[in-house]
């Protein structure tokens, strides 16, 4: 009697052996397979950086139910120090990430981000505050997303152009010329002297003279913008016709100078097409503005990333101009062309 229950405990313990072992081989074989980004943005409350990262998450959620893979994001904000984000290069380094995605704060800092990557095999992709061509070739795992500024500027340009042709009138004194001024992006940002070169150089290559009034950076702030345009309404008050913003965080803060005084508004331009610059078009105080693609370059981004992450081949996959740079299209923003639905993906 006494075997047989021997036996019976030892049949027992063997099933569930056999269970559990066979419970192991099946847990093994569904394991995800898991990638981890890791990202660092030098401010994230930057309005356009801020779309960019809403984005790339989206882009990532979407990933991970269509493909079956746990994607892991690390963001991290420098808060506009560089110093801050080359700790933070280090501890995501030190994590084990598969790739670097990062929005520099000194684009010019990039070889020794690189140099870091480099020795621990991991690619970068810089994006919106661009590199020089020097660093970007120092290693061949090194990459640029963003967009070709000089586009922003001309189709800046080409809205002016069009709100000339449509209203003389815009030319408040009538001598034949634009009198403007420019609230310029950060100082040293590809994309603020580009913008203002390529938006004048296209203005007047239509015929339309252009009188400078003045022009200085506030550093892509609405803040600082009102701040700048409050100083130039004492000197130039009605003198300014036209003014041309780096980027519609600028834009919205001129608009507010004038509104504050409640002074009517000449005609003022904007790039990035954010749901408030669209607003304020719709109500008419912004003649216009330019999509910045933020959806199109946090998706470029993201596969970027995804491809490098998996070790695959990325030029199989994707579209590199010089094997390193990946341009999305700027557009004018049409408001007859939205739908609702557009407006509110912002
Ligand atoms: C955007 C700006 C933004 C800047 C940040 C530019 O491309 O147009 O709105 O502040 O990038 O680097
Ligand atoms: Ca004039």
């Amino acid at each position: 009697m006494k075997q047989k229950k021997l036996y019976l405990l030892c049949c027992i313990f063997l099933l569930l052996f056999q269970v559990s072992c066979s419970k192991k081989t099946t847990e093994k074989v569904i394991i995800v397979p898991e990638i981890k980004i890791g990202l660092t943005v030098y401010r994230k409350d930057d309005t356009f950086i801020n779309m960019i990262v809403a984005n790339i998450q989206e882009e990532g959620k979407e990933a991970e139910q269509q493909k079956n893979i746990k994607i892991t994001m690390n963001i991290m904000d420098a808060k506009g120090s560089q110093t801050m984000q080359n700790e933070h290069i280090d501890k995501l380094i030190e994590q084990g990430c598969d790739v670097l995605c990062v929005n520099l704060v000194d684009r010019t800092v990039a070889a020794t981000i690189i140099d870091k990557a480099k020795a621990a095999n991991i690619p970068v992709i810089f994006f919106n505050r661009e590199p020089v061509k020097e660093d970007l070739e120092r290693w061949d795992k090194v990459y640029y997303v963003g967009a070709e500024a000089s586009e922003s500027g001309k189709l800046e340009g080409q809205i002016v152009i069009e709100q000339y042709h449509k209203n003389h009138a815009i030319d408040k004194n009538g001598d034949g010329k634009l009198q403007y001024v420019v609230l310029e992006g950060e100082q040293g940002h590809q994309d603020a002297l580009l913008r203002t070169e390529y938006a004048v150089k296209t203005i007047t290559e239509a015929g339309i003279q252009m009188d400078k009034l003045a022009g200085d950076t506030a550093n892509w702030l609405r803040s600082q913008a009102e701040t700048k345009m409050n100083q130039w309404l004492q000197i130039y008050d009605d003198k300014i016709e036209l003014i041309l913003c780096n980027n519609d965080d600028m834009a919205l803060g001129a608009i507010d100078a004038y509104e504050n005084i409640e002074k009517e508004l000449p005609v003022v331009v904007g790039i990035d097409g954010t749901a408030l610059a669209i607003e304020a078009m719709a109500q008419g105080k912004l003649a216009g503005t330019v999509k910045n693609d933020a959806e199109k370059q946090a998706e470029l981004i993201f596969k970027l990333g995804y491809h490098l992450a998996m070790g695959e081949d990325v030029t199989k996959n994707m579209y590199l101009l010089r094997e390193k740079y990946i341009f999305a299209q700027y557009s004018i923003v049409r408001l007859e062309e939205m739908t609702k639905e557009d407006e509110y993906k912002k």
